[in-house]
C-alpha cells in the first residue's frame, strides 16, 4: 500500500519540503542571475533529453477540461512555448517570480501572457485554469506543500497538474548518476559558462535534499489531487507526476 505523507510524523521529510522565506528570495536572486545562459547550460547539460520529457509532459494536458493553462515556475519558457504550439488558440499563462527568466525567454511564446508571481501566492482566481504544469520548478520553493495546495486552489475540478521533476533519487543507480552529475558535471560546466559555480551547486543541493517522487506523490493526494499517473523518465534521472484536482 501507499504510504502516505501524514501516516507518521516525519521530521525529515518535513525539513525537506519546507525551508526558510529568505531561501526563496536567494533563490529569485540566483534564477535572475543566470537567466542569460540558463538556455545554452540546460540544453548543453541535459545532451537535448529535455527536451523528449517535457514533451511527454505536454501530452500529459491533452485530456484536460476547457480552459486556460498555467505555466508555473515558467524560467524562460521553453514549456509555455511547446503549449503555445501545441494549442495554438487556448490562454496560456506563464509565471515564474524570477523577472529575468520570462525576460530571457519571451519570445519563445509572444501570445503568452507573462505574469512575475511566487508560485506559492499567485494572483489568480480559485478554479481559474484547466491546467498546471510545473517544469524543475517545485524543488526550488520554499514551501513544497504550499506550492502544491496554490497549483490546486487555482485547478478546477478535474484540472491536470503535472509535475516534470528531478527527485530525490532513490535507486542506487540513479544515487550514483546524480551524485557524479550533480557533484562534479553540473558545478563545472554550469559555473565555467554561467561564471557562477555557486548557482549550479545549489542546483545540485536541490535535487539530493528534495523529496522523492512516492513523498511528492503522497502530497499531492494530501492536497486534493488524485494522482493518475507517476512515472521515472530515462532511468530515473527525471519523473513525471499527472495528478487530477478532486
Ligand atoms: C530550474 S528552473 C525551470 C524553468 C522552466 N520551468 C524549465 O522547465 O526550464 C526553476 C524556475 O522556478 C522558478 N521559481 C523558483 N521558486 C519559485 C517560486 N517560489 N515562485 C515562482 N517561481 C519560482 C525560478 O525562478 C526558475 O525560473
Amino acid at each position: 500500500m501507499m504510504a502516505t505523507a501524514k501516516d507518521t510524523p516525519q521530521p525529515d521529510l518535513e525539513r525537506r519540503l519546507a525551508c526558510s522565506d529568505s531561501h526563496a528570495a536567494g533563490v529569485r536572486d540566483m534564477f535572475d542571475r543566470i537567466a542569460p545562459t540558463y538556455d545554452t547550460l540546460n540544453h548543453l547539460l541535459s545532451a537535448g533529453i529535455d527536451v523528449r520529457w517535457r514533451k511527454l509532459a505536454i501530452e500529459t494536458l491533452a485530456t484536460r477540461p476547457e480552459g486556460p493553462i498555467l505555466d508555473s515556475c515558467a524560467g524562460t519558457m521553453d514549456l509555455t512555448a511547446m503549449l503555445a504550439k501545441r494549442w495554438p488558440n487556448e490562454r496560456i499563462v506563464a509565471s515564474d517570480f524570477a523577472a529575468q527568466m520570462l525576460e530571457a525567454g519571451k519570445q519563445k511564446a509572444p501570445l503568452a501572457e507573462r505574469i512575475v508571481a511566487d508560485a506559492m501566492a499567485m494572483p489568480f482566481d480559485a478554479e481559474s485554469f484547466a491546467a498546471v504544469i510545473c517544469g524543475f520548478g517545485m524543488r526550488n520553493l520554499s514551501d513544497t506543500r504550499r506550492g502544491v495546495r496554490e497549483a490546486r486552489r487555482v485547478l478546477k475540478k478535474g484540472g491536470i497538474f503535472t509535475t516534470l521533476e528531478f527527485f530525490r533519487p532513490m535507486s542506487a543507480a540513479t544515487k550514483l548518476f546524480h551524485g557524479i552529475y550533480g557533484n562534479v558535471v553540473l558545478p563545472t560546466v554550469g559555473g565555467i559558462i554561467s561564471g557562477d559555480r555557486s548557482a549550479y551547486a545549489y542546483l545540485t543541493q536541490s535535487m539530493q535534499h528534495f523529496v522523492s517522487r512516492p513523498e511528492y506523490e503522497a502530497l499531492c493526494s494530501a492536497e486534493g489531487f488524485r494522482v493518475t499517473s507517476a512515472k521515472d523518465l530515462t532511468f530515473g534521472i527525471a519523473s513525471l507526476v499527472v495528478a487530477e484536482a478532486v
